[in-house]
């Protein structure tokens, strides 16, 4: 950006394009459970993102190690890693503009992600309390298992607190997005294509509430696919974690593609922040987050549902609109229908949880 005749040394214009290229809101991001599985890969790469100008860690266990260790990293974030005693918890949250919890226990093979719920449950409805008294306003980004049923855990928590903001509460279901695009870039032969393809993910986050609609895939599928091939496809997609699960023999689930997700998601939350128009990514909210999508949606479904991922844009307050699910094939309509019944059971263990304990 040079005009006529002016001239800077290297090191003024490495800075000036710093400051050109980063126009930021910036931001503070704080992860609950940053010392474990997931939390440490994801605080790694929030630490590598220069809009973020702090980075907040919480967990039970190692955050000041971790801490320290992040803050060698030469990126803008300062890196705070706090314990529980002392309100830890309420230091770390003060300011916050995104949280991100992977705190809770992780599967072994066999288990479902539902039997995690007694554990995580209560983690969640603690940590949520925090946020809720703490920086009531962040976007509140929710990776702990089961997602269809901690969403709502802390959307109660946010409702009993009276700070309750359905447009800035997510389920994270980035991975089951991630591992469509790999999926399908395995299948039409193109690995060098799977970050460009997008394939929406609707419904929920585990198991048959896991609905790829690959029909509107950005890369078409081969139209000559077997059924049994599209059906092991679909399959894939939605127990893909067991994979991951079966393949670590009882060390845990998937952390690292998950940290990955994580961020990329984290990253479209800052993005749209900054005010960039038309950020679409699939996100289990609460539909009364956007009354007229909702009704659309409700139509399609034929359902009530309280919460449900759909394509959601999202804006500097969080969502903007909940995508229709659009013109999906008969295949889907069926998928879609096994999920609805589930979604609402996770829903409502989420909820009646917390009516008995807040
Ligand atoms: P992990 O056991 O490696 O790490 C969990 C961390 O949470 C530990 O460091 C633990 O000390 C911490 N923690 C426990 N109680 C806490 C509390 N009250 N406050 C703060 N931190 C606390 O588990 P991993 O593999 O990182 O998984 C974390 C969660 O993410 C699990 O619930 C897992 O099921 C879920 N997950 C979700 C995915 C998704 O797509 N949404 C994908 C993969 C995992």
């Amino acid at each position: 950006h040079m005009s006529d005749g002016e001239c800077i040394s290297l090191e003024e214009w490495e800075a000036k394009k710093y400051v050109e290229s980063f126009p930021f809101i910036m931001v503070k991001a704080v992860v609950l459970g940053a010392a474990g599985g997931i939390g440490q890969p994801l605080s790694l790469l929030l630490k590598t993102n220069p809009a973020i100008t702090a980075l907040g860690l919480f967990d039970i266990v190692n955050t000041p190690g971790v801490a320290a260790d992040l803050s060698h990293i030469d990126t803008p974030a300062v890196v705070v890693g706090r314990l529980p005693p002392n309100d830890g918890l309420k230091e770390v949250l003060k300011g916050a503009d995104i949280v991100v919890i992977p705190a809770g226990v992780p599967r072994k093979p066999g288990v479902p992600r539902d039997d995690l719920f007694k554990v995580n449950g209560g983690i969640v409805k603690d940590l949520a309390t925090g946020i809720a008294t703490t920086c009531p306003k962040a976007f509140v980004l929710v990776i702990s298992n089961p997602v269809n049923s901690t969403v709502p855990i802390v959307a109660e928590v946010f409702k009993k607190h009276g700070v309750y903001d359905p447009k800035r509460i997510f389920g994270v279901t980035t991975l089951d997005v991630v591992r469509a695009s790999t999926f399908v870039a395995e299948i039409i032969g193109k690995p060098s294509a799977a970050p460009d393809i997008v394939v929406p993910v609707v419904g929920g986050h585990s198991g048959v509430t896991i609905v790829p609609l690959l029909s509107q895939s950005s890369h078409p599928l081969p139209s000559d696919l077997a059924s049994d091939k599209f059906d092991a496809l679909v399959k894939r997609i939605q127990f893909g974690g067991d994979e991951v699960v079966k393949a670590k023999d009882g060390a845990g689930s998937a952390t690292l593609s998950m940290a990955y997700a994580g961020f990329e998601f984290a990253n479209k939350i800052i993005r749209a922040i900054n005010g960039e128009k038309g950020i679409v990514a699939p996100s289990f909210v609460a539909l009364k987050a956007d009354a007229a999508g909702a009704a659309e949606l409700t139509k399609e479904l034929g359902a009530e549902l309280e919460f449900f991922s759909s394509n959601v844009e999202l804006g500097p307050e969080g969502v903007v609109k909940i995508h229709p699910l659009g013109k999906i094939t008969s295949a889907e309509t069926e998928l879609v229908k096994a999920a609805i019944p589930e979604l609402q059971t996770n829903i409502k263990t989420g909820v009646t949880y917390c009516l008995e304990k807040l």
